[in-house]
């Protein structure tokens, strides 16, 4: 190889000093500790929950046993019986066939067994993509069954694995000629992530059977008809001012008939029809035939919800427009007003007085005291002037009968474009309070976008970030991952809301909830499957961010005076805690080289030491995984804070949240 020209060398050099002396430059900031630039909302940080990856059914709601009540447009989905013909009979032991005499919508069907001798015939429950059981716990069954002649003597069931092999069982009497309830309780052997649930019988004749259910003892608050306590822990931990449901594209339903209907979804949990997941074929890439929505978590369970977590209830409502994407179905505006009904009639239901008609329900579902509902959503992702038209008529009619509720309007399925521009301009015009705004894309534009709201008309509608995620491929793409390049992306965006929280007052990443195998969309918050859960680094970003909101906006800017947004590679935002008798700087480093940094706090004497947490990966293709949840998780320590000063080097790839007191007298 021939040596370089000795000018080539020189300048190299240089080069690689400057690189050098660049890279290891002191990033100085200074914090306005004292004065508060604006008041951050208890909702700045919050959650959104759409029933989506199987988040309710199959996720966050408890129930084990799929299809239930027999109610699936294929009313045999997710029951087989053992040793069939590909018919679905065994007629060596036993038929299960279904009747369906009911006119109820909720309640047409049932599974009538025929046992054709005493050998046995079972039928099996495959759950959610299984069941998962731990060893020791104990699990609810109940069940309806009518015994006419009382031929069967016993049912049996059982926790099964896929060997069939028994890890628990118990055993009913059915002793009545009519339908009746029964219950027992299994307790599981081992522990198993897919097991399933076999229903025996020993007898002859026939048995009816209906409403088969299990749920764990040992759900959220100990709640029968509960939820997954591991996931609302995780919810939980994120400390959300706010609880946005139950959609998404789910509130507007394909068509008009298969919209979210919150009427529905109230009141004995067995009176609750069910409707097919709009979720279950959207992408052929990932069907999911057997998605529907049992409304076992409905709107009353919602808000129930909200209150465990201390979050404001947000609902979201269809506006008389199916969704966008599919049929765009519209209600003529003259046959709106059920639609504006059932809006005035939700609020009665969370707010009302028990002697009210909808309070009453609330009530007669064992809480009689308001929920105390402050915001109502109109609309999800809706856009052009047949939305305008619409939400124009929902917004008289609330803001007459409720002034108290504040609404939320949406600017589309887009954060730019025609149709986020006419949205915005069409509801400033309506004086509308807060505008809901989606995006979901490229790292790349959340790390150029944290400067979107600097230019926000401060006078206008305040701004909800209802919907975002960064997509490492693209929006839907089923290879969509959450890197840590996505969260860190996302980090950096989210001190640009942060910085602008006199005019964003919500925001909430999407979707929230996704079951390892029952997934339709990704990039998700939380990924669980049946028996574990874990957050992915974007969930310890909005952690970070919402368990440190602070509540003042204080200034922090460059020894220009400039906000860091970007810079290289940088980006901060900083909040007082005053009931903490706090400072809080959030700090994210989007470079691939380490960054020394000086913060310094103006007009507040700060204690001796800082807490520090550090988020950090220093490759942005890693992710959490079930075998390494936290592979990226924080990590706290504590640091010298020396005249009002830290000095820190921020990691490459990393974000930072610092924590310091402030000393009594300030
Ligand atoms: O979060 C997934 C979907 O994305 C939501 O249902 C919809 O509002 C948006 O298009």
């Amino acid at each position: 190889m021939k040596p370089l020209p000795e000018k080539v060398c020189f300048y190299l050099l240089l080069l690689l000093m400057l690189t050098h002396a660049a890279s290891g430059q002191v990033t100085r900031l200074e914090v306005e500790a004292g004065h508060s630039i604006a008041r951050i909302q208890p909702t700045m940080y919050g959650i959104f929950f759409e029933d989506i990856n199987f988040a309710a059914d199959g996720g966050l709601y408890a129930e084990m046993v799929k299809n239930r009540g027999f109610e699936f447009y294929d009313p045999m989905m997710g029951w087989k019986q053992p040793n069939s013909s590909p018919y679905g009979f065994n007629k060596e032991s036993g038929i299960a066939g279904i009747l369906s005499p009911g006119t109820d919508p909720a309640n047409r069907n049932f599974c009538r067994v025929t046992l054709l001798n005493d050998s046995g015939y079972s039928l099996i429950n495959e759950g959610f993509r299984g069941m998962g059981i731990k060893k020791n716990a104990r699990y609810r069954l109940s069940l309806l069954a009518a015994n006419p002649n009382q031929t069967v003597h016993k049912i049996r069931v059982a926790f099964i694995d896929q060997d069939g092999k028994v890890l628990g069982e118990t055993l009913l009497t059915p002793d009545n000629d009519g339908w009746k309830s029964y219950s027992a309780t299994l307790i599981a052997t081992e522990t198993c992530p897919k097991a399933r649930l076999r229903i025996a019988f020993v007898g002859n004749g026939k048995i009816d059977l209906d409403n088969i259910s299990l749920f764990p003892e040992d759900t959220w608050k100990g709640r029968e008809n509960g939820l997954r306590k591991d996931l609302v822990q995780l919810l939980a931990d994120l400390q959300p001012g706010f609880l946005r449901f139950p959609g998404g594209c789910i509130v507007e339903g394909r068509t008009l008939a298969k919209r979210y209907q919150w009427k529905k979804t109230v009141g004995p949990v067995w009176d609750r029809p069910l409707l097919i997941n709009r979720w279950n074929t959207e992408f052929s890439h990932r069907p999911a035939p057997d998605y529907f929505q049992s409304f076992g978590l409905g709107f009353f369970e919602y808000f129930q919800l909200a209150e465990d977590l201390g979050a404001e209830p947000l609902p979201i409502l269809g506006c008389g427009m199916a969704c966008q994407f599919n049929t765009g179905e519209l209600v003529p505006l003259d046959e709106l007003d059920p639609y504006v009904q059932d809006a005035l009639d939700l609020i009665e239901f969370a707010n009302g007085t028990t002697d009210s008609p909808w309070g009453k329900v609330r009530a007669d579902m064992g809480h009689p005291a308001p929920f105390g509902m402050k915001f109502i959503g109109v609309g999800n992702e809706q856009w052009g002037p047949e939305y305008m038209e619409r939400f124009a008529i929902f917004q008289k009619a609330i803001s007459e009968q409720h002034p108290e509720i504040t609404i939320v309007s949406g600017s589309g399925p887009f954060p730019e474009g025609d149709f986020f521009e006419y949205g915005w301009e069409e509801l400033k015009k309506m004086h509308a309070a807060i505008i809901d705004e989606h995006y979901y894309n490229s790292p790349e534009w959340f790390r150029t976008h944290a400067t979107r709201y600097d230019e926000y008309d401060r006078q206008g509608p305040k701004v909800f970030a209802g919907e975002y995620a960064a997509q490492s491929v693209r929006t839907t793409s089923p290879d969509n991952k959450n890197t840590w390049e996505c969260a860190l992306a996302e980090a950096a965006f989210m001190t640009g809301l942060e910085r602008n929280a006199d005019v964003v007052v919500m925001s909430s990443y999407a979707p929230l909830l996704a079951h390892e195998e029952g997934w339709q969309w990704t990039p998700d918050l939380i990924w669980f499957n049946n028996l574990q859960a874990y957050g992915t680094p974007d969930y310890y970003v909005q952690k970070m961010f919402s368990t440190n909101r602070g509540t003042d906006l204080l200034g922090i800017h460059t020894q220009n005076g400039e906000a860091l947004t970007g810079q290289n590679g940088l980006y901060a935002s900083s909040v007082k805690d005053a009931p903490a008798h706090a400072v809080i700087v959030k700090l994210v480093n989007t470079s691939d080289s380490a960054k020394p940094l000086e913060v310094t706090f103006k007009n507040q004497k700060l204690a001796k030491k800082a807490r520090v947490l550090t988020l950090h990966s220093d490759h942005l293709n890693e992710v959490n995984t079930f075998e390494q949840p936290q592979q990226i998780s924080p990590e706290e320590s504590e640091i010298a804070v020396e005249n009002n000063r830290i000095r820190i080097e921020m990691p490459p790839y990393s974000v930072l949240v610092l924590k310091t007191g402030l000393q009594e007298g300030n």
